[in-house]
C-alpha cells in the first residue's frame, strides 16, 4: 500500500509521516531530504547555479539513503546539515530542477516497490504515485507554519525571526506552487487535514483513521 502526503513547507509532514509509518509498520519516505540532499552537493561541489546539467550529474552519481532512521549521502549521515537554513535556501535549485526531478521521482518509485510506504513530498500523491491507495494534502495557516518552524530551528539552535521565516515560507509557497514540473497541489483524490490548533497526537490519530478507511475501501 502507498500513502502519499502533500503539503506546503511548514505543515508538520516529515515528524508526522515519519511517526505515521511507524506506527504502520510501514518504510517511509521523505522526498523533501532528497532535494535537500541534491543541494547540499552543489553547495559543496560550488556548482554553477545557473548551469543546470552539474547539478543533474551530481543527483544522478549521489547515492541517497533514506531507508533509515537517518539520511546518509554517500554513507555520510547528512540529517542535521540538511535541514540548516544555508542548505534550505539553495534547496530551489534542486527541486525546479527537471533533470534533477527526473532523477530522483525514479529513485522514490524504485523505493516503493514492493513495499508498504508513506511518501511525504509536494507532488507524490499527483505526479510520482498517481494510483496511490490513500492521499492526504497536510497544511495548515500560514501564521501557524512559520510559528512551527521557527520552534524547529530553535530547537536545532538556530535563532530566527518570525516575520523573516514567514517572508522566506510564502516565497517558498509560490515555488513551489507555481513549478512547471512537480507543483504543490492537492490531488483530486486527496483528504484534505488542515492541523491549526491539533497537536501532534491529534494529528497522528486522524492520519491513522484516514489510512484505516482506505485499507477497508
Ligand atoms: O519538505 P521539505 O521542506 O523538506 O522540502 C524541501 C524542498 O524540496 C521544498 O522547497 C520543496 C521541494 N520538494 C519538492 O519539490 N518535491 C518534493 N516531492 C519534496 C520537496
Amino acid at each position: 500500500m502507498i500513502v502519499t502526503i502533500d503539503g506546503p513547507a511548514g505543515a508538520g509532514k516529515s515528524s508526522i509521516s515519519r511517526r505515521l509509518a511507524d506506527a504502520l509498520g510501514f518504510a517511509f519516505l521523505d522526498t523533501g531530504a532528497m532535494y535537500r540532499a541534491v543541494a547540499l552537493l552543489g553547495l559543496r561541489a560550488e556548482v554553477d547555479w545557473e548551469n543546470a546539467n552539474q547539478l543533474v550529474e551530481l543527483a544522478r552519481s549521489a547515492i541517497i539513503d533514506l531507508s533509515g532512521q537517518v539520511v546518509l549521502l554517500n554513507g555520510e549521515d547528512v540529517s542535521e546539515e540538511i535541514r540548516t537554513q544555508r542548505v534550505t535556501a539553495v534547496t530551489r535549485f534542486a527541486a525546479n530542477n527537471v533533470g534533477v526531478r527526473e532523477q530522483l521521482v525514479q529513485q522514490q518509485r524504485t523505493f516503493a516497490d514492493a513495499l508498504d510506504i508513506v511518501t511525504e513530498g509536494r507532488d507524490q500523491g499527483t505526479l510520482v504515485f498517481p494510483h496511490a491507495e490513500c492521499k492526504i494534502y497536510l497544511t495548515a495557516s500560514p501564521e501557524e507554519r512559520a510559528r512551527r518552524r521557527v520552534n524547529d530551528l530553535a530547537a536545532r539552535g538556530e535563532t530566527v525571526e518570525f516575520q523573516k521565516i514567514l517572508q522566506q515560507q510564502t516565497a517558498r509557497d509560490q515555488e513551489d506552487m507555481q513549478r512547471d514540473v512537480g507543483p504543490l497541489l492537492k490531488a483530486d483524490d486527496a483528504i484534505e487535514v488542515l492541523t491549526d490548533g491539533m497537536s501532534e497526537e491529534d494529528v497522528l490519530q486522524t492520519l491513522i483513521k484516514i489510512v484505516r478507511r482506505c485499507q477497508n475501501a
